[in-house]
C-alpha cells in the first residue's frame, strides 16, 4: 500500500519578520552577555519567537569608558528616557543594579507599557510588592529569574513546576562570590586576594560588601521564601551574617571534624509560621551541600509530594546570568497575560518566627585556660540550659586551650543564654565563636 502523504504545514521564516526591540538598562559584565548572547543565538531566538530579536539601547552611565570596538554605533545612551520613549522597544532587562534611581526608572517603564525582566535581588527583596502592584496596574509584566542564582532555573520550577506541592523548606548556598571564597580559602587561598579575584570574574556585586556579609544571599532567600511558601518576606525579615567575620581557625577546626563551611541560606515553613536566615554554617562533608564548590549555587527544595529536589548550577557570572535573563525576555515575548503577580489566590501572611525559637547545633570555639574542671564547669552551664554536647576537640598551648564543642540541636535562644554565661566565666578570654551546624541533612 501506497503511504498516505500529510502536507507539510509551511510557517513563516522567522528571520524575514521584523525584529523586536529589546532595551537594557545596564551594560555590564550582565548586560554586555545578554547582548553578545542574543546576537549570537539570533536565529535560535527568531526560531523560539517567529521573529529576531535586536537590542536598540543600552544605558550606562559612563559613555566615555573604554568599551573594546565590538558597540554598535547608537546602541550606548546615558539617557533613560531614550529607552523609555522609544515605541520601538518592546521589553526591557534591567541589569544596572541598585535600588534607586532604578525602582522609579522601572515604574516609568511599567507607565509605559513596557514589560521588565530583572536580575536585581536588592531592589526586588526591599520594593517587590510595589513593583509588582505597578506591573499588574499598567498590565505589564516583571519577570526575575536572574536575580536569585543566576543560571539556576530556580525561580520557574518553584513558581511552575511544584504547583503540585506544599513547600516545606529552601535552604542551600545562594551567593557565589563568598562560595568560590571558601573553597579556595579552604585550600589556603588569602581573603583579600580571592575576593579581587572573585570581583575581576565577575561573580561579585559593584559592592562586594553585600556578597560578603551575606545581604546578597539575605535579597534572594527573601525572594525565594516568598514564592515558596505565597507570602511577603522582605530582606528586613532576614536576619543575616556572612563571611566577613569568619576566623580561617575556625574552617581548619571544622575541617578537623569533618565539616566544610559554607554560607547557608535557609527559609523553613514550621508550624507557626516562616523561618528564615542567612549565615556561615558548617555543613557535614557526606550532606550534597559539602561537595559544591567554587562561583556554583545549590537550592533544596523540600516539600511533601517532591520530598526533596537539589537544583545546582553556576550562581554568578555574566553568561550564566544573562541566560536567565534572556530565558525570562523569551518567557515575556513568547507568552500573554500579567505573569507572576496577577491571581497569587494563595497569597496569605505568614508571621516570622523569632530566631531564638529556632532549633539549631551549634559549633563553639572558646579560648579558655588549660586546668582541671574547666570542661565540666561549661558543661554544667550548657546542661543547666537543656543543651546537650554531640563532640569536643581540644587543642592546648601554654598554659591556654581553644576548646570547640559542637552540640545537639538545641533551642538556640537558650543556647545563646547558656554561651553568654559561659562568656562571663573567668576561665574564658575573648569572645567565644558561634557557628550553625547543617544537622538534619
Ligand atoms: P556591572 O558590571 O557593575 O554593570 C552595571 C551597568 O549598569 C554598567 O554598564 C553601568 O554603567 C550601568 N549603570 C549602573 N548604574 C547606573 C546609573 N545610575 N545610570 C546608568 N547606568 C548605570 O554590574 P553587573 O555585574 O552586570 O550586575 C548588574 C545586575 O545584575 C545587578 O543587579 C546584580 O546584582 C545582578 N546580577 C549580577 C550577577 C553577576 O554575576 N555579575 C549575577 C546575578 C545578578 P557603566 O558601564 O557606565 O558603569
Ligand atoms: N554577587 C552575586 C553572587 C551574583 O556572587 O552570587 C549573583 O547573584
Amino acid at each position: 500500500m501506497t503511504p498516505k502523504r500529510y502536507p507539510t504545514a509551511r510557517l513563516p521564516n522567522p528571520m524575514a519578520a521584523d525584529p523586536i526591540g529589546i532595551g537594557l538598562l545596564g551594560y555590564g559584565t550582565v548586560g554586555s552577555a545578554v547582548d553578545r548572547l542574543l546576537s549570537a543565538r539570533r536565529d535560535d531566538v527568531a526560531r523560539v519567537l517567529g521573529a529576531p530579536v535586536e537590542v536598540r539601547r543600552a544605558l550606562v552611565r559612563d559613555l566615555g569608558r573604554p568599551r573594546g570596538d565590538a558597540i554598535r554605533d547608537g546602541l550606548l545612551t546615558d539617557d533613560f528616557a531614550a529607552i523609555r520613549d522609544d515605541a520601538s522597544i518592546a521589553v526591557v532587562a534591567e541589569v544596572m543594579g541598585g535600588v534607586e534611581p532604578t525602582r522609579g526608572w522601572m515604574l516609568e517603564l511599567f507607565a509605559a507599557g513596557k514589560s521588565v525582566v530583572t536580575a536585581n535581588k536588592q531592589l526586588l527583596a526591599r520594593h517587590g510588592a510595589e513593583l509588582f502592584a505597578a506591573a499588574e496596574e499598567h498590565g505589564v509584566q516583571l519577570r526575575f529569574e536572574a536575580s536569585v542564582c543566576a543560571a539556576i532555573p530556580v525561580v520557574k520550577v518553584l513558581r511552575e513546576s511544584m504547583v503540585a506541592s506544599e513547600v516545606t523548606a529552601v535552604l542551600g548556598i545562594v551567593n557565589g562570590t563568598t562560595n568560590y571564597m571558601l573553597s579556595a580559602m579552604a585550600a589556603g587561598a588569602d581573603y583579600a586576594a580571592v575576593l579581587a579575584e572573585a570581583q575581576r570574574l565577575g561573580y561579585a556585586e559593584a559592592d562586594p560588601t553585600e556578597d560578603v556579609t551575606g545581604a546578597d544571599a539575605a535579597a534572594k532567600i527573601a525572594i525565594l521564601a516568598s514564592i515558596a511558601f505565597h507570602t511577603r518576606v522582605t530582606i528586613a525579615d532576614v536576619p543575616h551574617e556572612g563571611i566577613d567575620r569568619l576566623d580561617s581557625l575556625d574552617v581548619a577546626f571544622a575541617d578537623d571534624l569533618g565539616y566544610s563551611v559554607k554560607l547557608i541560606g535557609q527559609a523553613r515553613r514550621v508550624e507557626q509560621g516562616v523561618v528564615v536566615g542567612v549565615a556561615p554554617t558548617l555543613v557535614p562533608r557526606a550532606h550534597g551541600l559539602s561537595a559544591v564548590n567554587g562561583s556554583f549555587n545549590a537550592v533544596m527544595l523540600r516539600g511533601d509530594a517532591i520530598r526533596e529536589v537539589t537544583l545546582v548550577g553556576p550562581g554568578a557570572g555574566g553568561d550564566e546570568t544573562a541566560s536567565a535573563v534572556i530565558g525570562d525576555l523569551m518567557g515575556v515575548l513568547g507568552t500573554s497575560g500579567t505573569g507572576f503577580p496577577r491571581g497569587d489566590g494563595l497569597f496569605r501572611d505568614l508571621p516570622l518566627v523569632a530566631a531564638d525559637d529556632v532549633v539549631s547545633a551549634l559549633y563553639l570555639r572558646l579560648d579558655v585556660r588549660d586546668e582541671p574542671g574547666v570542661l565540666a564547669r561549661i558543661a554544667s552551664v550548657l546542661a543547666d540550659e537543656r543543651v546537650s554536647i554531640d563532640s569536643v576537640v581540644q587543642r592546648a598551648e601554654g598554659g591556654r586551650a581553644q576548646l570547640v564543642i559542637v552540640t545537639h540541636p538545641a533551642s538556640e535562644g537558650a543556647a545563646r543564654r547558656a554561651i553568654a554565661t559561659i562568656a562571663g566565666l573567668d576561665i574564658c578570654e575573648g569572645d567565644p565563636v558561634v557557628l550553625r551546624v547543617l544537622a538534619d541533612g
